[in-house]
């Protein structure tokens, strides 16, 4: 039941090498990170439910096709994650957004939360959890395990790298959640940091460091 899907597309692996190098600048990464949510929104709402409409062409009535049941809901494990929140909402502006605030100790690699808000009717929709890197998955397996706590059951996580490690991980903890991934890295290091990867990601969009 456990889903990975590697969106190896061309221009997906062209942006993630980009991404990869370490001279590329603060705005340059910011930018190639909304692109490759694009990329993956995409694969990832490829089976949202739609509806036969009545519109009207400026030449003929018609039937056209549109998106139908309860909005998208993205959820962003903040902060890395707002990089690829703001790519999706490029394409699906319509969607809900939540928020899950988590600072990974570096000392026991393990989440820390300090903010948490999400629609109160999140059970009822698709959700969409973003987070750049799946390292050792301790963040996202707790943010999934808090969303699921509040009802929510349509779950799907997007990242631009994962660890077999954290692939695992998620797969163990949370086999009803398909994972979208641009690659599938080595492995991780002894601080956690998956190699080759991309470095850290929330500095280099923030420029924090
Ligand atoms: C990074 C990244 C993930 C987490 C992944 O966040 O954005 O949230 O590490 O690691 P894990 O899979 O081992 O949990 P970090 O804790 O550095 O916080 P930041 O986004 O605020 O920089
Ligand atoms: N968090 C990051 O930002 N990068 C890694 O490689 C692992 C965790």
């Amino acid at each position: 039941m456990a889903e990975l899907v590697v969106v190896d597309h061309p221009l997906v692996q062209h942006k993630l090498a980009l991404l990869r190098m370490k001279q590329t600048p603060v705005a340059e990464f910011r930018r190639l990170v909304r692109e490759i949510a694009h990329l993956l929104a995409y694969e990832i709402t490829r089976d949202l439910p739609l509806a036969t409409v009545p519109i009207e062409t400026p030449l003929m009535a018609t039937e056209a096709k549109m998106l139908a049941g309860k909005k998208v809901c993205i959820v962003s494990i903040l902060r890395a994650g707002n990089g690829l929140l703001e790519g999706m909402l490029e394409l699906i502006p319509s969607a809900r957004v939540g928020h899950i605030g988590l600072w990974r100790d570096p000392a026991t690699l393990q989440p820390v939360e300090y903010y948490y808000k999400v629609p109160t009717d999140i059970a009822e929709r698709p959700v969409i959890v973003v987070d750049p890197m799946l390292a050792t998955a301790n963040s996202a397996v707790r943010a999934l395990s808090r969303l699921k706590a509040d009802g929510a059951r349509d779950l799907k996580f997007a990242c631009l790298i994962a660890a077999p490690e954290g692939v695992a991980r998620m797969h163990a903890a949370h086999p009803d959640v398909p994972i979208y991934t641009g690659a599938v890295d080595e492995r991780l290091n002894d601080h956690g940091y998956i190699l080759p990867g991309l470095g850290d990601a929330g500095d280099r969009l923030f420029g924090t460091r």
